[in-house]
């Protein structure tokens, strides 16, 4: 079957890095035998359109995606435009209207590629962050100038709001996942000892459906902790499911100890399946690389294969990522983590070990 696509490269490395990941997926589709096709269709939208326009994306944007089968983001974002215009305007705008409240962001390690955590004794480390992705401290509530006071005496407001059914699906969704892991656990990180509100009806929302799942081992750590223990015991992690902020830190944590920003995966999803999911690097738009042809890849090119898995082509995925590893465990690496290849090199490596 065909699979329609949207691309969203947007900005700086977003569109290497996409560029990239729609590469492979070819590669792939035309090695099928026809079993498969991808149908992309690419929007020019981000701060280069803002700066034309005044909108980050067209009007009827969202009219526009809904019926894809998956969207492919690159990244959003360029010193011209404040981060919260292009951040809100686009890629926030498209996971809140299309209710993509599980992001989940696998923490992988790479065959050749140093990191600061491996143990003398080289235990294998694969944890995955699971991020509630539709609220808490992104909910976007909150104002300026309350007070009505004058300049240098401002009050601004950012609320987190938390409902009980935001956290129960993503818990659900963080031990459902876990259930299909050779460790059966779930960490669960709040704030919970400081903020005594929202994320106290987290803890108890976490303490009830862990009670659904005997069989999958649970703990309830605090962030600070927990960005301790990413560095001192990350072999002790398997589910990690924390709040937007919180995880949004802890998976960047993750995927610098496993040796570069850019090697990390994500995906935007819509466990419901009403609205297209959304797959993309968890890097952002690195200005300071971009147009270099020096992005790393890995991260896109991960994220497409957490999108074939979406698409059900579970086996395509595995081919992708094991491509991926016998293309580190070469040596052949971008300077972000100690090489000197280029993109363009990377992907014909990539697509050499999929062939
Ligand atoms: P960043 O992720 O763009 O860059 C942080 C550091 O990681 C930089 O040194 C960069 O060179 C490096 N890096 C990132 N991706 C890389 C890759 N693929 N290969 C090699 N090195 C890579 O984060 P930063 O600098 O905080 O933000 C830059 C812009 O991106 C801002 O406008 C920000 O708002 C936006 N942003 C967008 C995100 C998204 O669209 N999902 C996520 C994070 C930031
Ligand atoms: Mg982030």
């Amino acid at each position: 079957r065909t699979f329609t696509i949207a691309a969203i490269p947007a900005d700086g490395v977003g569109t290497e890095v996409v560029a990239a990941g729609r590469a492979v997926l070819d590669a792939l589709a035309a090695g099928s035998g026809g079993r498969f096709a991808f149908d992309w269709t690419e929007f020019p939208w981000g701060c280069g359109y803002y700066e034309k326009t005044g909108r980050m994306m067209d009007e009827d944007g969202l009219e526009a995606l809904q019926d894809f089968d998956a969207l492919y983001f690159g990244a959003v974002g360029w010193p011209s435009v404040p981060d919260h215009i292009s951040l809100w305007g686009l890629r926030l705008r498209i996971c809140q209207s299309f209710d993509q409240w599980a992001n989940v962001r696998p923490v992988h390690f790479h065959p050749g590629i140093t990191s600061p955590l491996r143990k003398a004794d080289d235990t294998p480390l694969d944890w995955v962050v699971v991020r509630e992705n539709s609220e808490g401290e992104y909910a976007g509530l909150g104002g300026r100038n309350l007070a009505g006071r004058g300049p240098g005496n401002e009050v601004a407001l950012q609320t987190a709001l938390f409902t009980e059914k935001g956290c129960e699906r993503i818990m659900r969704f963080a031990f459902d996942l876990a259930r299909g892991r050779e460790r059966k656990k779930v960490s669960s990180v709040t704030k919970s000892n400081a903020q005594q509100y929202g994320m106290v009806l987290w803890d108890e929302v976490f303490e009830r459906v862990a009670a659904d799942y005997p069989d999958v081992e649970t703990e309830s750590v605090l962030v600070d902790a927990m960005s301790a223990k990413f560095v001192l015991h990350p072999e002790d992690l398997s589910v990690v499911v924390a709040s937007n902020l919180n995880a949004d830190i802890l998976s960047d944590l993750g995927s610098a100890l496993a040796g570069s920003l850019g090697l990390a995966a994500s995906a935007n999803l819509n466990p419901d399946r009403r609205f297209p999911s959304m797959f993309e690097p968890v890097h952002g738009s690195a200005p300071d690389i971009a147009g270099q042809g020096l992005a790393n890849p890995i991260g896109a090119i991960g994220s497409a294969a957490l999108m074939l898995e979406h698409f059900g082509l579970a086996d395509e995925a595995t081919r992708v990522r094991e491509a991926i590893e016998a293309t580190t465990a070469s040596g052949l690496l971008t300077p972000d983590v100690g090489g000197t290849a280029k993109t363009d090199e990377i992907v014909e490596a990539i697509l050499t070990h999929l062939a």
